[in-house]
Formats: structure tokens, C-alpha cells, sequence
């Protein structure tokens, strides 16, 4: 009996794939497919995936072409397979030719033509097409412009930029570029804001008022009360408000809340945070307003605390090293938080360096993450017998951008999201950053 193998994800199945069985199947007269992974996709890279391993394993079983299925879930799998089952033929469609010429050593390779026309990306696209708008004028709205591209249904339509250096190189690449906020907002469905942490709120809101979505950078407002407001606005009009803190749709920092929640460091007593960056612009101030250490890094540092234990804390406290009272530029802040069960604490600075670690401390163990953990693709968990110490990386793409956006797009579709950061955070997060305006703190001066 000749045995065939064929790979493939089977997103949303199309004719192409069942060409392509077919073809495989007729090469032989026993049809192995292996469908990928959920774990496996993400990791190569490829994030788009609308169904779940599950839905695309239905997909190639109601083909009724395949004898036997299996699950693709790692790099190097395919070798594993043709030796365990005694394959006779590597079938695959023509998009990876010459790419799998080293399984020759294990089973003839034969490349068939990929069916012209039709993919699952073209699908995917088809699907939805959200016209996405950015403002900022910092040179982190072209980190996101070119991670758009990674992400089906999302189409760049526009910039809203008052630099002239970011106009010029936004035009060169044939973009749309308007000075005036509601301009871009005529011209599309939902838009990314990165302005001041003072504008934000009010951004937010105008974007709402006309009926768009908002991924916003943290701090989405300096005060609960108007945190609230947003959040409230949003479910009126049905529209999505999400705030853009990286961290939260990194793998690596998804699975480690989730471990840490299942319990495998015990129970969770202790939750440290610290994220500091010196530069020489640091504060970047525009009429009185500024990224000041506090909404620089606050709300990453806020987010595995409140993320971990909750945000109904029983006691707060506050100490800054001011750098300017008036203007409240802090060049150094520590929070500490006391929980009815847990202790937590934050360490944020522009103006002092630390160890830009986190560290969740429990009973029967710890998570450590090495700086800097806000770009978590690494941690490792410890236990008081070293040989038990377990390590984990989980690839980072486009600095958890990609994922972000993908998250985004996926709320605006379909108002379900994995790891969205829940309203509850940012509520929470809006509160923190308001207690120390309101001057609910200690200053410290230095000379
Ligand atoms: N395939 C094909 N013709 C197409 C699309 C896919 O022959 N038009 C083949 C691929 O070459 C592969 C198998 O079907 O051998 C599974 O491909 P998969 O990557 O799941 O499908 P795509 O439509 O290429 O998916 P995507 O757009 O996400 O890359």
C-alpha cells in the first residue's frame, strides 16, 4: 500500500484545498493529512487563523478524501510523521517548492500546482475590511503601520500628523494625511490614537461621537470617572474602545497570567513590576502637557497587578521623586498596593534606571520575567528545589503590535477577544494615574 502525507492549515476551506487533496490522494492509495495546530500556526507566524484546529480537522474529515488525520504541532514534525508512518510520498502544493527537497532522504517529494485564484487569506480578507486611521506624531505609529499589513481585515486608509518630517514620509508612501482629526475620521472605521495623555480622553470620545472604533495608547483617561464615561459612550453607540498596551497580547504574558492563575505557583501573594527607560527627551512637554514616568509606564506596570489580583485593593500608597511639581513630572514613582490576600508593587521612572523585571511570587514557587518583561517572550517559573525550574518562550512578533491589532480586529467583528484587557483594568488603571494628579502622594525631592 502506498502511503501519502500532505500539510496544510484548512482555514475556511476552499476548492484549492480540495484540489489539492485530491491530487495527493490519487498519488497513492492511503491519504495522511496533517492539519496544523492552533500553538503551531501562532508560532510560524501565522496569526490570522478564523477557525479553530477543531472546525479546520471537520473541514478535511467532510472532504471525505483524507484516510487519516493528525495534528501538525511542531517544527521538524514532518520527518517524525513519514518515519512513523511509513509514508511512501510527501505531497504539498506548489507555494513551497524546493522548500521541503530535504525529506527526499526520507520519501519522494512531488510539488503539485496550487489552484490559481483562491487562498484563505483572500477569504479571510473578503470577510471584513475595516479602514483603520492613525494619529500621532510619534515614530510608533509606523511601527503599527507596518504591522497592518500582517493583519487580514485591516486596511490602512489614513494619518492624522502635525510633524512635518512624518507628513513628508507618510505622503512618500502614498498615504492619505490630514491635520484635522475629524477629516480622518469621515474617512474611516476605526482609528489608533497616540496623542498626550492629557488629549486622550477627549480624542477618544470625538472618535466615538462619530461612530468609530478606538484602539487608544494608555493612559486612556486621567481619571475614573471619565474612563467610565468612555467605556459607557462605547456601549451606546456599540462601537469597541480598546486600550493599547502591548504587554497584554504577548503570548509569552498571556500564558504565564494563565499558569500563574492555574495555580502553579501556589497561591499568588506577591505581584512586582518594574519598568523604567532613560532617555534625553524624556519628557517630550507640549503646553503643559507631557509623558511624565507615571502614564509612561504606569499602566504596564498596573496591568499583571490588577491582571493578578484583582483591582478591589484595600490600601494604596504612593511616593514620587519629582522632577518638576508643577508641571508633575515625575522622574521616579513606586506604588504599593496591600490586598486583602496579597501585596503588590510598581517601580516607573524616566529619569532613575532600574531592573525592568516582574516577578509573581507564591507558595510553592515564583514567575520570574528578566527585563524587559513588558516585551515578555520569555519566563521562567522557580521552585525551591532548582531541578523542578521550568522555562518558557513563546515567540514575539512585531513587538505584540501584530497581535494587538489582530485582537482589535477581532473584538470589532466579532466582540469576543481572548486576552482583551477588561474595561475593569482600565477603569482601574485611569484611577491609579488620577490618584497621583490629585496629589495622593509623597514627593521626594532630590538635588
Ligand atoms: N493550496 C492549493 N491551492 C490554493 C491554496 C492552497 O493547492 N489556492 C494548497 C497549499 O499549497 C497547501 C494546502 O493547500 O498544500 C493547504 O494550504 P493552506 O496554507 O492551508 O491554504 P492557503 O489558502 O494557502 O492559506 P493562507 O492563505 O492562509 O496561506
Amino acid at each position: 500500500m502506498k502511503k501519502v502525507i500532505t500539510y496544510g492549515t484548512y482555514d475556511l476551506l476552499h476548492y484549492g484545498h480540495i484540489r489539492l487533496l485530491e491530487r495527493a490522494k490519487a498519488l497513492g492509495d492511503y491519504l495522511i493529512v496533517a492539519v496544523t495546530s492552533d500553538d503551531y500556526d501562532k508560532s510560524r507566524g501565522k496569526i490570522n487563523v478564523k477557525q479553530s484546529v477543531i472546525e479546520r480537522i471537520e473541514n478535511v474529515r467532510n472532504t471525505g478524501l483524507a484516510d487519516e488525520i493528525i495534528i501538525e504541532e511542531y517544527a521538524g514534525q514532518k520527518i517524525d510523521d513519514i518515519n512513523k508512518y511509513n509514508v511512501d510520498i510527501f505531497a504539498i502544493g506548489s507555494d513551497w517548492k524546493g522548500q521541503f527537497d530535504y525529506l527526499e532522504e526520507y520519501c519522494k517529494v512531488v510539488y503539485l500546482d496550487r489552484t490559481e485564484g483562491i487562498s484563505s487569506t483572500e477569504i479571510r480578507n473578503k470577510k471584513s475590511s475595516i479602514k483603520f486611521g492613525l494619529v500621532g506624531d510619534s515614530s510608533t505609529i509606523l511601527k503599527f503601520e507596518s504591522q497592518v499589513k500582517y493583519v487580514n481585515g485591516l486596511v490602512t486608509s489614513g494619518f492624522c500628523v502635525k510633524n512635518e518630517s512624518l507628513i513628508h514620509l507618510l505622503k512618500e508612501k502614498g498615504y492619505f494625511v490630514t491635520k484635522s482629526f475629524d477629516d480622518l475620521l469621515d474617512l474611516i472605521d476605526a482609528v489608533y490614537i497616540l496623542a498626550t495623555p492629557q488629549k486622550h480622553y477627549d480624542l477618544i470620545k470625538r472618535a466615538l461621537l462619530k461612530g468609530k472604533h478606538v484602539l487608544c495608547e494608555s493612559p486612556l483617561a486621567l481619571t475614573s470617572l471619565q474612563a467610565k464615561e468612555i467605556f459607557k459612550l462605547a456601549k451606546e453607540k456599540k462601537l469597541i474602545v480598546m486600550e493599547a498596551l502591548k504587554t497584554a497580547h504577548a503570548t509569552a504574558y498571556h500564558r504565564l497570567l494563565l499558569l500563574a492563575k492555574g495555580g502553579i505557583i501556589g497561591k499568588v501573594v506577591s505581584v512586582d513590576a518594574t519598568c523604567t527607560s532613560l532617555s534625553k527627551n524624556a519628557y517630550e512637554i507640549d503646553d503643559n502637557e507631557t509623558w511624565n514616568s507615571i502614564c509612561t509606564w504606569g499602566p504596564t506596570c498596573l496591568l499583571p497587578i490588577f491582571q493578578m489580583l484583582g483591582t478591589k485593593y484595600v490600601k494604596k500608597s504612593m511616593v514620587s521623586y519629582m522632577i518638576d511639581s508643577t508641571k508633575k513630572i515625575d522622574g521616579f514613582t513606586k506604588i504599593n498596593f496591600i490586598y486583602d490576600n496579597a501585596i503588590a508593587s510598581l517601580k516607573v521612572g524616566k529619569s532613575v534606571k532600574s531592573e525592568g523585571e516582574l516577578i509573581i511570587s507564591g507558595t510553592n514557587g515564583c514567575i520570574y520575567v528578566p527585563s524587559p518583561w513588558w516585551k515578555t517572550d520569555y519566563f521562567e517559573v522557580h521552585y525551591e528545589n532548582i531541578n523542578e525550574n521550568k522555562r518558557y518562550f513563546y515567540q514575539l512578533d512585531g513587538e505584540g503590535i501584530r497581535n494587538e491589532l489582530l485582537e482589535f480586529v477581532s473584538q470589532i467583528e466579532n466582540g469576543i477577544c481572548s486576552n482583551a484587557i477588561d474595561e475593569e483594568v482600565s477603569i482601574a488603571i485611569a484611577e491609579s494615574i488620577s490618584d497621583f494628579y490629585n496629589g495622593k502622594l509623597d514627593e521626594i525631592k532630590f538635588n
